[in-house]
């Protein structure tokens, strides 16, 4: 069969995001921080976590939010080909949340494969599955991204500079292959990784390579230069982004809306000044749930597709950069 031809409709979408609202005040009560340098460095002003009773995970956030953009979509579960779901706090350290969230939607054997792309994972998610549909691998899909990052928070002093950062969450997509001739679906998409400065944002434990050393320093806590991602990514960002408007034969203009991760406010401003992009254009959310990881970028598109800032004939630019480190573009036109 001649799949040239088939294009990839993100068909619904559908968030989840944990209950517990967080406000900046009340992590001031645990560590030596405040609402005033939480909201001025990032932007963020509250996030919602998991309760504390260790009993919800990334494939139960995943659920929820897939149940809704399975509805919006009109499928059951048994029409998904396949699930790919992106995270970095997976409910055990294997098998994934894939296989977890397989079963929790009452599948039999659907393949589910799991992706370790932290912020990028909607961006790596999105093209692996244009890549299956073009290819006649799957015509139905369902991406997932969820994280449940705060059990393993620090909540003291020595973990300030990540814990204030993340959030609980979860998006969904529903991706489907539809046959057309139009210019539409993904446009462009442009991938990264470096593992050279892979130590600059991790988390070392559990790992094969465990050492007595690992466990006595606590290497199960993340570790972040948060300093260096931030600058690497007010570089990145708008690197990735024009190979992306080159390889598509776009220019900036050309973009409805740009949805990135979001991961710090002040990146997304920093890129949005130097790529020259107008207010209203730039999609932010960040100030209502921190950083989701994986969850973000789809919890965002939810949210801008409800405010009908993506509707059809939108063309969406997807960015992020994160742990790995890797970082791409994704550019989509809505159909
Ligand atoms: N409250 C109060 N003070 C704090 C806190 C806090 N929560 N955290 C750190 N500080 C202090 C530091 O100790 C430092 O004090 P010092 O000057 O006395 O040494 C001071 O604030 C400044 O610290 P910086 O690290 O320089 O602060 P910065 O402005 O860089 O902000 C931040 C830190 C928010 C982490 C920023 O660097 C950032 O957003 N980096 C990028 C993060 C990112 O994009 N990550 C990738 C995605 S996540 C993923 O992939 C999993």
């Amino acid at each position: 069969m001649d799949y040239y031809n088939r294009k990839m409709l993100l068909k619904s979408t559908g968030r989840y995001i944990a209950p517990w609202l967080v406000k900046n005040d009340d992590l001031a009560q645990w560590m030596d921080t405040s609402d005033e340098w939480i909201r001025q460095r990032t932007g963020i002003e509250q996030r919602y976590w998991v309760p504390e009773d260790g009993d919800i995970g990334a494939s139960d956030l995943g659920l929820e939010a897939s149940k809704i953009a399975l509805e919006r979509a009109g499928w059951s579960p048994e029409d998904i080909d396949l699930i790919i779901f992106g995270t970095l706090s997976p409910d055990m350290h294997f098998p994934g949340s894939g296989c977890l969230l397989q079963h929790k939607l009452g599948l039999d054997t659907t393949p589910a494969l799991d992706i370790r792309q932290q912020c990028s994972a909607f961006l790596y998610g999105l093209t692996t599955a244009d890549a299956f549909i073009r290819s006649g691998h799957a015509n139905r899909i369902l991406f997932v991204g969820a994280e449940v990052h705060s059990p393993a928070l620090v909540k003291a002093d020595r973990g300030r500079d990540v814990t204030v950062i993340f959030g609980d969450g979860a998006g969904a997509a529903c991706l489907e292959g539809v046959e057309t001739d139009e210019p539409v679906g993904v446009i462009s998409s442009v991938l990264h990784s470096q593992g050279e400065f892979a130590r600059s944002l991790m988390m070392p434990l559990p790992a094969s390579r465990i050492t007595e050393e690992d466990v006595r320093e606590g290497r199960h806590d993340a570790y972040m230069d948060g300093r260096n991602i931030f600058k690497t990514a007010v570089r990145k960002l708008p690197e990735v982004a024009n190979e992306a408007l080159e390889k598509a034969g776009l220019s900036i203009d050309d973009i409805d809306i740009i949805i990135p991760h979001q991961a710090n406010l002040r990146i997304n401003q920093a890129v949005q000044k130097s790529m020259n992009i107008p207010d209203g254009k730039m999609y932010n959310n960040i100030h209502r749930y921190g950083n989701m990881t994986a969850a973000s970028i789809p919890v965002a598109l939810d949210e801008a597709i409800e405010e009908k800032l993506v509707d059809k004939g939108s063309t969406v630019l997807f960015l992020g950069l994160g742990a790995g480190l890797t970082w791409g573009g994704v550019i989509y036109r809505h159909f």
